[in-house]
């Protein structure tokens, strides 16, 4: 059995975030059998002052480089690049990045984030409960439940047209740090409860985190006085309601699936956390074949052309979605009608068909997510996988008679050969999957760092969570307990073990990789996707800071999730149900039916869970939070 490991209590978690070490995942495992026997035991608030800005040298720069300027200097490039993700939205490289069309989210942009000259103050009003009252769009399309809806909802065009913004007076990044970090926090915090219900401002969060870290960086690294203290931890809790209140509202996942990048353990995990898809199937895909998201890495006819037999699996590059694929809109409509709260997305970002520019994160209706590896890995392992199942493939189509010998062809193949046959594999698949399918499918060399890198760059910053895999387990699994309320993260599942795969089919496709020369041709091409992993390193580590900070201040993702859960016991994923999504404001939580995990499907269990507190589940959080956020704020 599966013996899960759990989430850490917040002590545990500062502990490791000063260890950051990874005898961290040992502390947990131990203490996971403890924790199970208190299932109901609840997050609680860590004794003792949480000093945000002595948790910053672990967080961005590793202990072993604390006091390193070249480091501190690295440190702040990286933020000043992240701080102009923005300038991809007023060149008009997008032209529907949503959260920065907010008229609200505009107008701070617009004041340089309050960092520029005056700062007109309107009415300081902190985020409460009550401002996680139903988003009115969202509750009507949360109606929409039969199929003759989602016809006509399809045909519809639902696309929403902006005019281009008014570019901003100067670069985010040429601004100076705060004078007081005290004012400006409070003042940010005043702007910041105007915003509407609905999405996460995930862009604003990070660009507002950014400029505290380098804030700090101005300051040579130095602890924040009490009162900076203070400030800016009320502005982190706030910022995290904001980001929970949009989960709650929209309360359906789409996961970007980049293949080979842990895709099927988070959709392994979606399952065990108790969400709900079209099909939980032993590869854990978690697709709806309506949306046309199969994957299509390998070109058809340049494989018949270079090996002489017909094409096997996979074999779509080239091939677009049809003309009435559904984009962000009739996807929501369909996982509402269903009342299915998550599915993957192996393929590309819709909108993008004919151009970039109108390439579409689906955010207004969607909690979006993204687990980001290492692209050199990524690569080797996709790589490996194609050999693997190739040879099997290749094998019978040569019994057939319509197949070419795997030894002569795929067999140590070279970067061109590779090049040809996979070429989105090949190249820059990151960038590929986040800027629409005419990018997707561009010739090998045709994704630059000069085209492509910066609408990208923005696009990346528009998903509400993003996962750089590489990172600790106590970081990554926080990122998904206090960014969707998952206690489950995907790295307590292990899917498709390459070794596992290895043995059932008795073939090991290791010494059949191209030679190391040929993959270095190949890695120095991926130089988007290595500019790509970098940001989302410094994403992964902004949230986490926001999140950890909520924590601190005894903010709980859902009120009732369980901290230690015991994964062999039977109802656990009705106990998650999902966690903070249970459809659009949380409308099913009353009503949802979970399927017993059970390997002959057939009986539904006739469980129907409630959630403590019912609808007003995010309420009940709220108004605790609001509590916490009135604490560190001291008012
Ligand atoms: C949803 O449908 C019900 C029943 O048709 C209706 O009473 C309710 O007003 C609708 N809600 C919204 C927000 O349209
Ligand atoms: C790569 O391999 C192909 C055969 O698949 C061969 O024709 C070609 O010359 C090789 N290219 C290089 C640069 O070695
Ligand atoms: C992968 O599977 C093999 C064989 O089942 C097992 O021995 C190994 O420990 C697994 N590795 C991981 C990382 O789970
Ligand atoms: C699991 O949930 C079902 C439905 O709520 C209930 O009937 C059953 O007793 C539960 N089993 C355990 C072991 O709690």
């Amino acid at each position: 059995m599966i013996r899960l490991l759990l989430a850490m209590s917040v002590a545990k978690l500062v502990l490791c975030i000063l260890v950051l070490a990874a005898s961290c995942s040992v502390v947990s495992a131990a203490s996971s059998r403890v924790a199970s026997s208190k299932a109901t035991r609840r997050a609680r608030p860590i004794e003792g002052p949480f000093i945000i800005s002595t948790h910053f040298p672990d967080i961005f720069l590793g202990d072993e480089h604390v006091n390193n300027p070249a480091q501190q200097a690295a440190l702040r490039i990286r933020l000043n690049k992240l701080l102009d993700t923005v300038e991809a939205h007023y060149s008009g490289a997008l032209r529907r990045v949503h959260e920065l069309h907010d008229p609200k989210v505009a107008m701070i942009l617009q004041d340089l984030l309050l960092l520029a000259g005056e700062h007109p103050t309107i009415g300081s009003r902190h985020l409460t409960a009550a401002d996680a009252a139903v988003d009115r769009q969202v509750d009507e399309a949360a109606n929409i439940t039969s199929a003759a809806d989602i016809n006509v909802d399809r045909r519809r065009s639902q696309e929403v047209t902006y005019t281009a913004p008014q570019r901003l007076r100067t670069k985010l990044s040429s601004l100076h740090s705060p004078r007081s970090l005290e004012d400006w926090s409070q003042q940010i915090g005043a702007r910041l409860g105007q915003l509407p219900a609905g999405m996460s401002f995930p862009v604003l969060r990070r660009l507002l985190t950014a400029v505290v870290v380098r804030s700090w960086l101005d300051g040579t690294g130095k602890r924040f006085t009490d009162a900076e203290e203070e400030a800016v931890s009320g502005l982190f809790v706030q910022l995290y309601m904001l980001h929970r209140r949009g989960v709650f509202n929209r309360g359906i996942m789409d996961h970007q699936h980049v293949s080979k990048s842990g895709g099927t353990s988070w959709c392994h995990a979606a399952q065990l956390n108790g969400c709900t898809t079209m099909r939980f199937d032993k590869f854990y895909v978690c697709g709806v074949s309506s949306f046309e998201d199969k994957v299509r890495w390998v070109d058809g006819a340049a494989h018949t052309k270079l090996t002489g037999g017909e094409p096997s699996r996979w074999a779509l590059h080239g091939v677009f979605r049809s003309e009435t694929a559904p984009g962000c809109a009739s996807r929501a409509a369909q996982m509402r009608a269903h009342r299915w709260t998550y599915y993957s997305n192996e393929y590309t970002l819709t909108g993008g068909q004919q151009s970039m520019s109108d390439v579409e994160v689906c955010s207004k209706q969607f909690v979006t997510s993204i687990l980001f590896r290492n692209p050199l890995q990524r690569i080797v392992s996709h790589l490996r996988f194609l050999l693997l199942h190739y040879k099997r493939f290749m094998e019978a189509q040569m019994k057939g008679g319509t197949g070419a010998d795997f030894f002569k062809t795929y067999a140590n193949a070279n970067a061109t050969f590779w090049s040809n046959v996979a070429p989105a594999v090949t190249d820059n698949y990151f960038a590929r999957t986040l800027l629409g399918e005419a990018t997707w499918h561009a010739p090998v060399g045709d994704v630059s760092v000069e085209k492509h890198l910066s609408a990208a760059r923005l696009v990346l910053m528009q998903f509400d969570i993003v996962v750089p895999l590489e990172a600790p387990p106590a970081m990554t699994s926080w990122l998904l307990t206090f960014g969707v309320g998952w206690p489950v993260s995907y790295t307590d599942v292990h899917d498709k073990n390459i070794s596992a795969l290895q043995e059932m089919f008795d073939f090991d496709p290791s010494p059949y990789m191209p030679a190391e020369s040929e993959l270095s041709k190949l890695y120095s091409r991926q130089t988007v996707d290595m500019e790509l992993y970098e940001l989302a390193v410094l994403i992964g580590q902004l949230d986490y800071l926001v999140f950890s900070t909520a924590a601190a201040a005894g903010v709980v993702p859902w009120e009732g999730m369980p901290v230690g859960l015991d994964f062999d016991e039977e109802n656990a994923s009705y106990k998650i149900a999902c966690g903070l999504l249970r459809g659009p404001s949380g409308a099913w939580s009353g009503q949802l039916v979970h399927r017993k995990r059970r390997v002959n499907g057939g009986a539904q269990e006739g469980g129907v869970r409630r959630r403590n507190g019912g609808g007003s589940g995010g309420g009940d959080g709220g108004g605790r939070a609001a509590a916490a956020m009135a604490r560190t704020r001291g008012d």
